[in-house]
């Protein structure tokens, strides 16, 4: 006969065990200071910016800043940004995304990574995370 409380510990090791072999799944994230908001992109502009290795697309209206990740989530190339055309373009298979991230053209099939940004007296932050390899 197994006691209840065998049961418990048995429990609490396989369970121990099971969160140390389990890699966690998170990616990495940093937070970094950009600088004065006004010198990094105007209100109503965009604006290309890399930080800490990473491409990404800046754009501002007011106190709303998204900023959108330049590398394709189709086979990971880095993307150009067409203006007149108000779209991303990747050369390497011709996917296209829209400004706001969204796929217009396959084979891409999921949307640009987008990154945490806040304003916080006059600086950007923005929350970039890594994906692991
Ligand atoms: S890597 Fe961009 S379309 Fe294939």
């Amino acid at each position: 006969m197994i006691s209840i409380g065998a049961l418990i510990g048995t429990w609490s090791v396989a369970t121990a065990l099971r969160r140390f072999l389990t890699p966690t799944s998170r990616p990495a994230s940093h937070t970094h200071a950009l600088g004065r908001i006004d010198d990094v992109v105007r209100d109503g502009a965009r604006a290309e910016v890399a930080i800490a290795g990473t491409r990404v697309l800046i754009a501002r209206r007011g106190d709303d800043v998204r900023v959108l990740d330049l590398t394709c989530t189709h086979a990971r190339c880095p993307l150009e940004v067409h203006l007149p055309s108000n779209r991303i373009r990747c050369a390497c298979h011709g996917g296209a995304f829209d400004l706001d991230g969204n796929v217009v053209q396959a084979p891409p099939t999921r949307p640009l990574t987008r990154y945490e940004a806040r304003i916080v007296n006059d600086e950007l932050f923005v929350r970039i995370h890594q994906e692991s390899t």
